[in-house]
């Protein structure tokens, strides 16, 4: 037993999907979040920038204690999970990355569409795990700019993401594409729109389910689940600590308490 918090970090509130989905599956578990809100968007950012970021961010967290590290963010899983894995080799991190081999399993037109930041879009990383888990499935990737910063501002619901979204996804409505992975942390607070645009016969995945999942069978491999029974829930960002509380609260529909502002 261990009932030291998971660490999660994100550029913004977008890995507060995964937040969702790990307290679900292991209510016992206290968690710390991070939101680099002062930073966002890393789609924006260069390597060495995430790196930098990411290091000081888990150098934070381990002033909390946490056991375990999700980066519950697919830009900087792709750009920077490999070297936090070197910087702290005695730490357990779990990554985030799109969804590409469950598209391939669930294709029938063997067309498959990824969405994520431009920057996630253009990795080699993406491109790997294409190659690995879908070489033989068409694989359309599409960088949809701008989408995030709606989630940080908190207008996932506005008119102005159901345009956004529109001009990245009609075009897909008009190929084969019959299975759709959400490669951004931000997305799943987007996926009731989203379904609505691509309509009935296109498949939406996001990874926020698996990635909880992978966290206690890491937890379970360590013996390391927690029994706390009221696991704490705290929040730190780099931005607007007041902003960030409430664009939290607004997509999770519960209070989320203080958010402590850090800075890296
Ligand atoms: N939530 C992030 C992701 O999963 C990053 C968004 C961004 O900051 O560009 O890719």
């Amino acid at each position: 037993m261990d009932d030291r918090p998971i660490g999660l970090l994100d550029s913004g509130v977008g890995g507060l999907t995964i937040w969702r989905a790990t307290k679900r599956l292991l209510p016992n578990e206290s968690m710390v979040f991070f939101a680099d809100s002062g930073h966002v968007p890393y789609g924006e950012k260069s390597q060495p920038e995430l790196h930098d970021l990411t290091t000081r961010i888990v150098r934070f967290l381990q002033t909390q204690d946490v056991k375990i590290v999700v980066v519950a963010c697919n830009t900087a899983t792709v750009h920077a999970l490999d070297y936090l894995r070197e910087t702290f080799p005695e730490l357990p991190f779990v990554g985030v990355v799109p969804v590409v081999k469950t598209l391939a399993s669930r294709t029938h037109t063997g067309t498959v569409a990824v969405l994520s930041t431009p920057a996630t879009a253009e990795s080699a990383y993406l491109t790997g795990l294409i190659q690995t888990y879908a070489p033989d499935k068409n694989v359309l990737r599409i960088g949809c700019d701008g989408l995030e910063d709606l989630v940080e501002a908190g207008e996932a619901n506005s008119g102005r993401a159901t345009a956004l979204l529109e001009r990245h996804l009609t075009p897909l409505r008009d190929t084969a594409v019959d299975a759709v992975g959400l490669g951004c942390t931000h997305y799943p607070f987007l996926r009731a729109r989203i379904k609505r645009i691509l309509g009935p016969g296109i498949s939406v995945y996001d990874p926020s389910k698996p990635v909880a999942r992978r966290v206690r069978q890491l937890l379970v491999e360590r013996d390391a689940l927690a029994s706390n029974r009221q696991p704490m829930y705290s929040f730190f960002t780099t931005g607007d600590a007041d902003h960030v509380r409430s664009v939290a609260e607004g997509l999770l529909r519960e209070p989320v308490g203080e958010v402590g502002h850090v800075e890296l």
